[in-house]
């Protein structure tokens, strides 16, 4: 192979590089901004302590996985009483619940989800305070 030859593959090798590796580095520092998060309902203003059902790390994180065990619990099982790590009690339910304190699920539940691309399709059947199924 002659000095040439070698040139082209080295300068192929970094070009591909450079593309491989482009998602990487394009775009640092401009991400997309986080949801903005609405906790101006009537029931949260009205709380003393502004504080979910558990802490708000734990909910961040686990609020699915909570929601499906009260769903069990409190459907198959008839358990339909959640005590909080604090000793809080509140009843095991999605609307009945999470909904009236939540009760902007647009600015809320909604803005996070489409921002993260998820779709619960709970409130096919669960209904939306303020919002009457026909
Ligand atoms: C096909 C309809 C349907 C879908 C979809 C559905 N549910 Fe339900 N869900 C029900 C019915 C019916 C009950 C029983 C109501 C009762 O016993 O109070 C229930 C009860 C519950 C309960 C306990 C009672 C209450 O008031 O909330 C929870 C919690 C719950 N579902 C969570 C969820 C979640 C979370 C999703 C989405 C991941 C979901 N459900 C999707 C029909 C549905
Ligand atoms: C007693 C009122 C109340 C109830 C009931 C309640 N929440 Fe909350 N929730 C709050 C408050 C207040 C915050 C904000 C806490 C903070 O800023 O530290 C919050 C925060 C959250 C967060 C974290 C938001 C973030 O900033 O990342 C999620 C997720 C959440 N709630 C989901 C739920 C779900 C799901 C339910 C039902 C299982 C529920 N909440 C029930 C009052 C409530
Ligand atoms: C801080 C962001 C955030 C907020 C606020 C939030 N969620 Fe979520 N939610 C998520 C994420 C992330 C997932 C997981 C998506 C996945 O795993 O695909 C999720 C998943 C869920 C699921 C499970 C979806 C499924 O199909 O199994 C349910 C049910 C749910 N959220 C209910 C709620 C409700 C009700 C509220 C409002 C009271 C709420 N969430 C508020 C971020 C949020």
């Amino acid at each position: 192979m002659n000095k040439n030859k070698w040139g082209f593959i080295i300068l192929g090798l970094a070009i591909f590089v450079i593309g491989i590796t482009f998602p990487f580095w394009y775009g640092k520092g401009k991400s997309t901004p986080p949801p903005l998060l609405s906790l101006d309902t009537p029931a949260i203003t009205a709380l003393t302590e502004k504080r979910c059902v558990e802490d708000t790390a734990f909910m961040r994180a686990n609020h699915m996985k909570l929601l499906d065990a009260w769903r069990d619990e409190a459907v198959r099982e008839g358990h339909r009483l959640y005590t909080a790590k604090n000793g809080r009690t509140f009843e095991k339910s999605l609307t009945g619940t999470c909904l009236q304190c939540h009760s902007n699920k647009e600015q809320f539940c909604d803005r996070c989800h489409n921002y993260v691309g998820a779709k619960p399709s709970c409130f096919n059947c669960h209904i939306i305070p303020g919002e009457v199924k026909q």
